[in-house]
């Protein structure tokens, strides 16, 4: 089984779209998934929810989840034994002892991060620390910059701080609708039937690649080739 961890100690960079995403992906492309939602605010959970039975499917865990009558607190928090990618989303503000946790166990690292003076500010400290916590497990962490306007300043700040802190960009994630759609909708991108969505796509395409260092991965069907959920 492969942990990916979707962490930034800042709220709205994009930590759920970017779990939810890499969940239905990495379903589509028939492995076995578990979403690991560890946010109080529970949206990974509520994004499963809504997701639609016909779809890939994805296992939810939800460590916030109250237990229903009948259930035990572990048999709700169990992981199953076939699961092959457990994708992590995590809340913001996490202490680090709650990043230490996930830290140690994940495989890999994501940090999404928008291009805003106040927030590159802000996530220099917390790389700073994720990388110092991260040395003991030779975790690979890597940045996925988000929802980049045409014409946003930032960008090359964010670039050239991500440089100096020897982080690898993984990908660039444009502000794009399809994210909102898809994730009212229990969607990711890419079973979105919009030109807008699979304008990003390669984008994803770069994070799979990264994430299971296969350069030759190849996205699931874009929607527009099986049934639709527009
Ligand atoms: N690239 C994007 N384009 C448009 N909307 C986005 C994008 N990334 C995130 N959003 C929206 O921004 C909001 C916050 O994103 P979310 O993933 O919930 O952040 P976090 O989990 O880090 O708090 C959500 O409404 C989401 O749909
Ligand atoms: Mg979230």
């Amino acid at each position: 089984m492969r942990r990916i961890l979707v962490v930034n100690s800042k709220g709205g960079c994009g930590k759920t779209t970017v779990a939810t995403n890499l969940a239905s992906l990495y379903a589509a492309l028939g492995k076995r998934t578990v979403l690991y939602d560890q946010d109080p605010q529970l949206c990974s959970h509520t994004w499963l929810e809504q997701r639609p039975s016909d779809l890939a499917a994805v296992h939810g865990v939800a460590a916030h989840q109250r237990v229903p009558v009948g259930f035990t607190r572990s048999w709700c928090l169990r992981i199953p034994a076939e699961t092959e990618r457990l994708v992590v989303d995590t809340a913001a503000a996490a202490d680090k002892p709650q990043i230490l946790e996930h830290v140690k166990s994940a495989d890999a690292i994501l940090v999404p991060l928008v291009p805003a003076a106040i927030d590159t500010r802000a996530a220099v400290g917390f790389i700073k620390e994720l990388m110092t916590v991260s040395k003991y497990g030779c975790v690979r962490i890597g940045a996925v910059v988000n929802r980049i306007r045409n014409g946003g300043s930032r960008l090359g700040e964010l670039e050239r701080v991500l440089q100096t802190l020897g982080m690898p960009l993984v990908a660039r994630l444009h502000d794009n609708p399809g994210y909102g759609e898809a994730s009212e909708s229990g969607l990711g991108l890419h079973e979105l039937d919009s030109d807008d969505a699979r304008a990003e796509l390669g984008n994803w395409q770069r994070i799979l690649a990264w994430l299971e260092e296969d350069e030759s991965i190849r996205l699931p069907m874009p929607a527009g080739a099986s049934a639709m959920h527009s």
